[in-house]
């Protein structure tokens, strides 16, 4: 076991590495060497990267792909995907060809509200907590002016603040339930500040207000802080078509297909189990593009799943129907977003994944992700109502069982082209491998 370090966040970022070396690699050159080997050339850049957060010993890479030909609300997109897994962006690149033939992809924003909470205690009268709030309501507006002004000039800033009792479900607890719009901004830190400043000022004022005891002057703010669960920030994005355009060389026919889809969607509707995976799915696409775009993964994810499990199950995010022969395809997920601030400005890759959106404002940022999730959904229902998931899968993942044998560039060419027309399965590659190597 390794003993504890003191000061560790005081090292330069060598003596953090030579620690790490020392103590975990029994000071291997190699291990050192490797963590140095994804340090940039261009120091500024290193720099930058370094300063994201605290204790970067080197940098941590991700593919950055694109899936080109989304046509969405007759605007063509291609789209920026951050992620690992081998077939998400070939998944969503077939599934943005699909979809362009059959007049491409709507989305539009129902709504962009944001929301945060001052959490606090109040021993004493309901009543005596109602006038109090209502007396100060206005005072809490205007003592934010500072943090809410340039949101304000922009045409966003403070909705509304409301009182709400949650002591039926814990003692003398309630809370400040705080709606925003930050317009192009995650809007993290505007709606945080503006509650830590409700607080201040909530706080403050009780022991002014002529009309509570002593104790009830003594209002307990537990914490501040805003909701990554929007769901009044919510996106809908479809596709729909004529059944019989569903036609597709699967050895199925459209209309067997068309019912095979909505069933599967049906499923995942009420079936926990499959639901999850079914959302996985989605967020393959939706991460990819959050993480592309320098949006934070984690909020979305959260928000996304609290949002699917709203009815008290947790459920499908798209849905499906055919109805008077009309295949139909849609999601409505809550998704908030930012394409100013946070990494936005500061990530070069991030900076060009946006531009390579022509610098989308946040709602289409938006419908774009929304877009992916549904694509990255179809492609997987369809992949696994006709010929199942793994051909695909395996396909895309051809390389990675290569780059583990250590296979060359000459190999793997090789290799690619026996299982151009095969399903790929890890031992026959492996076994095709060793054929190649005349090993045995
Ligand atoms: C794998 O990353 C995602 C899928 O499992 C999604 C699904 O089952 O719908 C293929």
């Amino acid at each position: 076991m390794t003993k504890p370090i003191k000061g560790f966040s005081k090292l330069s970022k060598e003596d953090k590495v030579n620690w790490i070396v020392d103590t975990f690699f029994k000071n291997n050159p190699n291990a050192k060497k490797l963590i140095e080997n994804y340090w940039n050339d261009d120091s500024k850049l290193q720099q930058l990267h370094d300063e994201f957060i605290e204790n970067t010993i080197t940098n941590y890479y991700l593919p950055l792909g694109v899936a080109p030909n989304f046509l969405i609300n007759g605007k063509l997109h291609t789209i920026p995907m951050a992620i690992e897994e081998s077939s998400v962006v070939a998944a969503a690149s077939k599934a943005a060809k699909f979809w362009f033939d059959r007049g491409g992809f709507k989305a539009k924003v129902i709504n962009t509200v944001k929301v945060g909470h001052v959490h606090f205690m109040y021993e004493g009268d309901k009543i005596k907590l109602k006038n109090y709030f209502d007396s100060i309501k206005s005072k809490l507006f205007s003592d934010s002016k500072s943090i809410t002004q340039n949101m304000e000039k922009r045409g966003g800033g403070i909705l509304d603040i409301e009182l709400k009792d949650k002591t039926d479900k814990l003692d003398n607890y309630y809370q400040l339930h705080c709606s925003f719009e930050t317009l192009d901004a995650m809007g993290a830190n505007f709606i945080n500040s503006c509650l830590e400043q409700f607080a201040k000022t909530f706080k403050s004022e009780a022991l002014n207000y002529l009309e509570f005891s002593e104790e009830e002057k003594d209002i307990t703010i537990v914490m501040s802080i805003l909701s990554n669960y929007v769901p009044e920030c919510l996106v809908r994005a479809e596709v729909s078509c004529p059944v019989e355009q569903l036609n597709e060389d699967k050895g199925i026919s459209p209309e067997i297909f068309a019912d095979k889809f909505v069933k599967a969607v049906e499923i995942a509707e009420i079936e926990p189990y499959r639901a999850v995976t079914h959302n996985k799915g989605i967020m393959n696409g939706i991460d990819a593009v959050i993480l592309a775009t320098g949006n934070d993964f984690r909020a979305v994810e959260a928000g996304v799943h609290a949002y699917a499990a709203r009815n008290g199950q947790y459920s499908s995010l798209t849905h499906a129907s055919v109805e008077n022969g009309i295949f139909k395809f849609w999601i409505e997920i809550p998704l908030a977003l930012g394409t100013v601030g946070g990494l936005t400005n500061l990530h070069p890759l991030v900076k060009l994944a946006l531009e390579m959106l022509e610098k989308p404002n946040a709602k289409e940022l938006m419908q774009i992700v929304a877009v992916a999730g549904l694509a990255q959904n179809f492609g997987a229902l369809r992949s696994l109502t006709t010929t199942g998931i793994q051909k695909g899968h395996m396909k895309m993942h051809l390389m990675n069982i290569l780059n583990q044998l250590g296979a060359s560039t000459q190999e793997k060419a090789t290799i690619a082209k026996h299982f151009e027309n095969k399903t790929v399965s890890h031992s026959d590659v492996v076994n095709k491998y060793n054929e190649l190597k005349n090993i045995n």
